[in-house]
C-alpha cells in the first residue's frame, strides 16, 4: 500500500486554542491525537465517527486548509508543508473538497457560470468566455444537471439542495482532482435525494479514477459507499477501528464500532428487535479538554480492564490480517 499510496498521515496531531471557563482563559485542546493513515489511489476510504470527534478537522488537514501542530501530511510521498510554491499549486489542484452544507458552500451573489469558471480562469484552463461557458456546461452535464443550458446562469438559491450539492460536486471537478474529500456530502440532504447523489459520485470514481475519503457519521452511508473500500472510525480524535468494510461492518471488533452499529436500523423490523442494545457505562462522551487517562473510550466502555485500560493508550493491533484495532481487548491476538 506505502508505494501507491496518494495521502499519508504520518504521526499527526492538532490543537487549537480556545477559550475555557467562566473567565475565558485560553487552553490548548487537541482535537487530533497522533493520526497515522495511508490512503491508496483509487480507494475509498470512510471516515466515521459522532459529532465532533475530528473528521472535518482531518479533511481540512489533508486538503491543506490547516496545518497540522506535529506530524506530516504527504502527498504522493511530498510533505505538503515542505513543498515549493509550483509542487503546492499542483497538490491543491489535485486534492479538492466537498463541504456539509450545500447552502453555505455555494457564494449567493454568483451564478453557477461564475462559481464553476472562476478556478477555470485562476489556472489557465480556459482563455476566454466562450471556452468557459463550454467547460462549465460539460460540467453540469457530467453531474447530470441536464440540460445544461438550464443551469448555467442561475444563481444558488434557485436551485434545490440536492441541484446545489451538484454544483458543489461539480466545482470539485473543475481542476480534474485525484483526491476528493467528501465531508459529509449527503447529510444535510432529504433521503430520497441522498441515494441519487451518492450514485453520482460513485460514477465519478469509476469514470475519473479518484480516490475518495468519504466522511460521514452514518455508518450505512459507508456501508453503502464504501463497501469496496475501508471503513476508518473515529473516537475523540483517533483512529480506534480501520479495516475492510465488509469485515468491519459484519465482524466489529472494538466496542465503540459494536455500539455505533447497534444504532443502524435494520429494513427487517425482526432483525432491529432482536438487535440487543450494547450497555454503555456512560452515554456522555468526554470533553476534549478534559480527556480521560488511557484510552479515551474506557469510562464508557462495557468491556473496560481496569488498571489498563484507565491508564495506557492501547496500540493498534491486527486481530486478522488488514483489520486494525486500538483496544487492550486484543492485546497479543
Ligand atoms: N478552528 C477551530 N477552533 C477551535 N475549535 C475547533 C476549530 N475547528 C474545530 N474545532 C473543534 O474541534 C472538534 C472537532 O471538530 P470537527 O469539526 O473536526 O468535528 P466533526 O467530527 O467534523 O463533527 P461533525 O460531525 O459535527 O461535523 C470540535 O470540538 C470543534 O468544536
Ligand atoms: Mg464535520
Amino acid at each position: 500500500m506505502e508505494d501507491r499510496a496518494i495521502i499519508q498521515l504520518d504521526h499527526v496531531s492538532k490543537s487549537f486554542t480556545v477559550r475555557s471557563g467562566i473567565f475565558g482563559g485560553r487552553k490548548h485542546m487537541q482535537v487530533i491525537g497522533d493520526l497515522s493513515l495511508s490512503i491508496g489511489k483509487g480507494e475509498v476510504l470512510c471516515l466515521v465517527g459522532e459529532s465532533g470527534c475530528g473528521k472535518t478537522t482531518t479533511g481540512k488537514l489533508i486538503v491543506g486548509l490547516i496545518k497540522p501542530t506535529s506530524g506530516k501530511i504527504l502527498f504522493e510521498g511530498k510533505d505538503i508543508w515542505s513543498m515549493n510554491n509550483e509542487e503546492f499549486k499542483n497538490y491543491r489542484k489535485a486534492v479538492q473538497i466537498i463541504h456539509q452544507d450545500p447552502y453555505s458552500s455555494l457564494n449567493p451573489v454568483h451564478r453557477i457560470y461564475n462559481i464553476l469558471s472562476a478556478p477555470l480562469f485562476r489556472h489557465g484552463i480556459v482563455k476566454s468566455k466562450s471556452e468557459a461557458e463550454e467547460k462549465v456546461l460539460e460540467l453540469l452535464d457530467r453531474v447530470d444537471l441536464t440540460p445544461p443550458r438550464d443551469f448555467i446562469y442561475k444563481y444558488p438559491h434557485q436551485l434545490s439542495g440536492g441541484q446545489r450539492q451538484r454544483v458543489a460536486i461539480a466545482r470539485s471537478l473543475t481542476l480534474n482532482p485525484k483526491f476528493i474529500v467528501a465531508d459529509e456530502a449527503v447529510s444535510m440532504l432529504d433521503v430520497s435525494i441522498r441515494l441519487s447523489i451518492i450514485e453520482l459520485l460513485r460514477r465519478l470514481k469509476e469514470e475519473m479514477n479518484v480516490t475518495f475519503l468519504f466522511i460521514t457519521h452514518d455508518l450505512a452511508m459507508a456501508k453503502y459507499f464504501g463497501w469496496e473500500g475501508r471503513i476508518a472510525v473515529m473516537y475523540l480524535g483517533r483512529i480506534v477501528e480501520i479495516g475492510p468494510t465488509p469485515r468491519v461492518i459484519e465482524n466489529p471488533l472494538h466496542p465503540y464500532t459494536k455500539a455505533l452499529l447497534m444504532a443502524i436500523p435494520e429494513a427487517d423490523p425482526q432483525v432491529t428487535r432482536s438487535k440487543k442494545p450494547m450497555q454503555l457505562r456512560s452515554l456522555d462522551i468526554p470533553s476534549l479538554l478534559n480527556l480521560p487517562p488511557g484510552c479515551s473510550f474506557n469510562p464508557r466502555c462495557p468491556f473496560w480492564i481496569e488498571g489498563t485500560c484507565d491508564r495506557e493508550v492501547p496500540n493498534m493491533y491486527e486481530p486478522e490480517k488488514d483489520h486494525y484495532v486500538s483496544c487492550f481487548l486484543f492485546r497479543g491476538k
